[in-house]
């Protein structure tokens, strides 16, 4: 890949499968999470509503696995990137998918978590969002305006708006490279970002361990482990930097 493509700026889009090698599970493949829980009653604001127990049992049993996952040699190395276009005065504009914090271990500096973060909560009262890296439950009080019962996990879920969806067209207009990591291609918005990055001319590239839904919408496709895949990606762009 010709580094002409990282004039403008660089987007990146992850999903569950940059995680999978720090331990956290993904979400369509063989077992993966939704493979075993019904999304239904996990992911809609209709399942929280129905049992807000089982819910925040859920989301309180994955965000204790954040206590012993680190992040692997692709978060660091999108750091690393990130650092170095940044010197060299390039955009760097790094989009998620995961709730997971493995991309500020990693160092990474402004992640868009467009379907919100495990570790924070937010209180349906006051809209407070707080850090929380603890369980939560359905009598926790909200720590802001102290409304008793009305605490979610800060996750976007099904049929809910993602997040920082302006900022992301505004990076994927302006973008000259797409890059999307670790992603099956099944969930929109995320899935048609390859679409807006080619409209805007981007050259656009998938590193994934198989095929994602959207494979044909990519001018480039290498297939392989992220923590194999992307330090030598971005080896290749900071080479020519
Ligand atoms: N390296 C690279 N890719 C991998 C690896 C790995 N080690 N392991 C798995 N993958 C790939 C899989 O091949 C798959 O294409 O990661 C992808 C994971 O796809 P999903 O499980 O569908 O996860 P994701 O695309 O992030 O899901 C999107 O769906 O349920 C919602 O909100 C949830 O953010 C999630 C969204």
């Amino acid at each position: 890949m010709s580094n002409a493509y990282a004039q403008r700026g660089v987007v990146v889009l992850t999903g569950a499968g940059i995680s999978a090698e720090s331990g956290l599970g993904t979400f369509r493949d063989v077992d993966g999470i939704w493979t075993k829980y019904p999304l239904e009653d996990l992911a809609t604001p209709e399942g929280f509503a129905r049992n807000p127990e089982f819910v925040q049992g859920f989301y309180n049993a994955r965000r204790a696995q954040l206590k012993t996952s680190r992040p692997n040699a692709a978060h660091l190395a999108l750091s690393e990137l990130e650092a170095a276009l940044q010197a060299a005065g390039r955009r760097f504009t790094l989009i998620t998918q995961n709730v997971d914090h493995l991309h500020e271990q990693a160092g990474s500096q402004n992640v868009l978590h467009m379907h919100g973060e495990l570790l924070k909560v937010r209180c349906e009262a006051c809209r407070g969002v707080v850090r929380w890296p603890d369980d939560i439950g359905v009598r926790t009080p909200c720590p802001t305006c102290e409304a008793v019962g009305l605490m979610r996990p800060h996750v976007v879920w099904f049929g809910e708006m993602p997040l920082y969806m302006d900022e992301i067209e505004t990076e994927l207009a302006r973008a000259d490279l797409f890059v999307s990591i670790g992603t099956s291609g099944n969930v929109y918005p995320a899935a048609g970002f390859v679409q807006l990055a080619r409209r805007a001319g981007a050259r656009t590239l998938e590193l994934n361990l198989e095929p994602s839904d959207g494979a044909s919408f990519f001018d480039e496709a290498r297939y392989g482990k992220a923590s194999e895949l992307v330090p030598d990606w971005a080896s290749e762009i900071m080479r020519r930097l």
